[in-house]
């Protein structure tokens, strides 16, 4: 007899399993060529290396013994200052933050984890607007917390409503959690909509968690002010819990470093949870980037240029029938042109007929058993990360989907999908 005798946790098992492969699974099944390579636009992955001096830093510090030991829970004290000063260049020199506010994290999907560790128990619930960053949603169900859903729409920009949000906060709400710049809409919340959602978590008494992974790709205007503005009677500490990561800006996906900033009796809490997750952030690469971070902003600023163009560039060439619906960050969620045809069959064909890999928007939604019926986005939108590629290839992909669509058509009505 095979397996395990044991049973497997069941909240593990509520959860859905891990997506992207399942896209590259797709990409494997693409017969490529040197003419055709695979165009991948899935995971959000950045296209290119960091700087050689943050290479080299990190080939020095990764062989050096000092950083085999055990580091602070938190993170080096160096590279939490670093952090600091950085944000103050984003959110402006009056930003009121302080390296006691950071604790520094394997990765902003741990950082994320230790938030709702630290303010909620499993039974409460954390509100997340949909379409949803999975990872936000799968952690909340392993860890037994209530996923209440906020659905946003591609005819209001894919902007989360104050108001619809305040009629979903219960005695059980722990948390209201925003992804700006949003994945995978792109979606860019103006400074007042995130200080409206601060205004309403602070009137209830819950926590606002804002994901900015992506903020240093906005490069007009800081992305919100409100770690120098006040909130009722106090200041961002009442409520707010800032979230970040080096994945994206930095190119260090590997390296597995992010960053949560809040009030330091929330951080009391997120000591204990970090202690058992990860007992310290990876050591080489913080002691490679501290000292490097301001000498590294132009490179920062001139990829979230590029990002910026090529995302101007996808917006040319895409064949009018592909409607982009949002953009900003990574990434570009556009409606695609088979109507009744769910987007994972879109990404599907995408993939294993033309090799262009991309990501359904089902992928960021609740599964059809609990989804509002009129909620047809997700069906209708795939996800392009157009920061994983370059111009030319961006050329090239508006090239392949200008193919698709007749030959797509003819697919469908046949009903072949496989
Ligand atoms: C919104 C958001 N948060 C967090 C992450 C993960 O970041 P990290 O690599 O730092 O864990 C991603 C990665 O795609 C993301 O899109």
């Amino acid at each position: 007899m095979s397996g395990v005798r044991f049973l497997l946790s069941s909240t593990v098992k509520a959860t859905a399993p891990p997506p992207i492969p399942l896209a590259y699974q797709w990409a494997a099944s693409y017969v490529r060529t040197p003419e055709r390579p695979l165009i991948d636009l899935s995971q959000g992955v950045p296209g290119i290396s960091p700087p050689d001096t943050l290479l080299e830093a990190i080939g020095k510090t990764s062989s050096s013994p000092a950083a085999c030991g055990y580091g602070p829970m938190n993170g080096e004290a160096p590279m939490r200052l670093a952090l600091v000063n950085e944000m103050k260049s984003v959110y402006g020199e009056d930003a009121d933050i302080k390296p006691q506010d950071v604790a520094l994290t394997s990765g902003c999907n741990m950082a994320f984890i230790a938030a709702v560790m630290s303010v909620a128990s499993a039974g409460d619930e954390v509100i997340l607007p949909v379409p949803w960053y999975f990872n936000h949603q799968m952690s909340l169900t392993m860890l037994g917390i209530g996923v209440v859903p906020l659905y946003t729409h591609s005819t209001r920009g894919f902007r989360p409503n104050v108001s619809e949000c305040a009629s979903l906060i219960t005695s059980k709400t722990r948390a209201i959690a925003l992804v700006t710049p949003n994945n995978p809409t792109g979606a860019v919340y103006p400074p007042e909509l995130i200080k409206a959602f601060a205004e309403l978590a602070y009137s209830k008494n819950v926590a606002l968690i804002v994901d900015e992974t992506y903020r240093d790709l906005i490069v007009e205007g800081q992305p919100h002010d409100l770690f120098h503005s006040s909130l009722g009677d106090g200041t961002w500490r009442s409520t707010l819990i800032h979230l970040f990561s080096f994945s994206k800006s930095y190119c260090l996906p590997g390296h597995r470093l992010g960053a949560m900033v809040a009030d330091s009796s929330v951080l009391q809490q997120t000591n204990t949870v970090l202690d058992c997750l990860q007992i310290c952030p990876p050591r080489p690469i913080q002691l490679a980037l501290h000292p490097l971070m301001p000498t590294l902003r132009p490179f920062v600023q001139s990829t979230s240029a590029a990002i910026a163009s090529r995302h101007r560039l996808f917006h040319r060439v895409l064949p009018q029938s592909w409607s982009i619906k949002s953009q900003g960050g990574f990434f570009a969620f556009v409606r695609h042109p088979f109507p009744g045809t769910s987007s994972e069959i879109v990404s599907k064909i995408l993939a294993t007929r033309y090799g262009v890999v991309t990501l359904p928007g089902t992928f960021f939604a609740p599964t059809a058993g609990d989804k509002k019926t009129d909620w047809s986005d997700a069906e209708e939108c795939v996800r392009f990360s157009v920061a994983n590629v370059t111009d030319e290839q961006v050329i090239q992909l508006g090239l392949r989907l200008a193919e698709v669509e007749e030959e797509l058509s003819t697919v469908l009505s046949s009903g072949c999908t496989e």
